[in-house]
């Protein structure tokens, strides 16, 4: 992590969790991972619209405006030298007296992190991910379905069985069979020429690239299909993607038993070169 982040908006060399905040007892928050590209973010605006939807959901208020947010991104883009990096903007509900009860919990806390990232090499790009299938499934009727909690153990808990199996990631199943997403990502199938991702009634996090890769795949003339489909759908597949805002787009060499397919399709090509250069030309 860089030297300097900002802690409940003031900028620091020294950040401090407070042992009582209930994001670090309870894992009671919200969290956003924004790219910043020639040191300026990349669909801030989107981020920090998921994440006051989010806070709606969970009745947290947001303690900041966006414009606050933006201004000390760049600061802190600045003092930690960071060019091509990523932030994290955490809120919790802040300190709260022992027990789950939010009574009392007026004051939330939040931060924001930077650090350098090196972006996906063209080595890894062209060698694919591969996905895992693995026992843990996603709920949709859960309430933190959809949610960017900071609550991720389960996430932690997928990600570890799908590394166990030497993949990358994992192909994760709703608890009604179907296709939901990744761990940290958002999943794509071409198919009979149509671009197929998984509904948002499949639990999934709403991705801000998902959003933008649906938008490009539209503007490519790309027929694009949002809905349940079974796993049966993805091993019928000429391309499989994974979508998320570090990685960008990132083609799927093999999704355990259902593809096996080398090397990134024209489809996945274009949408990575178009979303390149809106890295360039900015989003908002
Ligand atoms: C569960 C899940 N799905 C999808 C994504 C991709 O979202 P985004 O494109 O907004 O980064 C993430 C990002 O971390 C995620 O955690």
């Amino acid at each position: 992590m860089s030297r300097w982040a900002i802690v409940d908006g003031g900028m620091t060399d020294r950040p401090l969790v407070d042992l009582e905040d209930r994001g670090y007892t309870l894992g009671d928050g919200l969290f956003e991972t924004i790219p910043l590209y020639a040191g300026k973010p990349f669909g801030l605006e989107r981020h920090l619209d998921r994440l006051r939807d989010g806070a709606d959901r969970i009745h947290l208020e947001i303690p900041f405006d966006n414009e606050t947010v933006r201004n000390s991104l760049a600061g802190l883009a600045d003092k930690n030298s960071v060019d091509r990096g990523v932030a994290r903007l955490t809120v919790t509900r802040g300190r709260g007296p022992r027990g789950y009860g939010t009574k009392g919990c007026d004051r939330p806390s939040w931060t924001l992190t930077l650090r350098p990232y090196e972006p996906v090499s063209e080595r890894m790009f062209n060698a694919g991910f591969r996905l895992a299938r693995v026992s843990i499934n996603k709920n949709p009727s859960s309430p933190l379905s959809g949610l960017k909690t900071i609550s991720s153990l389960e996430a932690v808990l997928t990600l570890d069985e799908a590394r166990k199996k030497g993949a990358d990631e994992a192909l994760v199943l709703t608890t009604d069979g179907h296709v939901a997403s990744g761990v940290a990502v958002n999943l794509f199938w071409l198919k009979d020429d149509t671009l197929f991702t998984p509904s948002c009634e499949c639990g999934i996090l709403q991705g801000v690239t998902r959003r933008i890769a649906l938008d490009m795949a539209r503007h490519e003339n790309i027929q694009t299909a949002q809905g349940r489909f079974g796993p049966d759908s993805v091993s019928l597949a000429s391309e499989v993607f994974v979508t998320n805002s570090l990685l960008e787009i990132v083609p799927v060499s093999c999704v355990d038993g259902l593809f096996d397919i080398p090397g990134p399709g024209p489809v996945t090509r274009l949408l990575k070169g178009k979303y390149k250069q809106l890295t360039i030309s900015g989003l908002d």
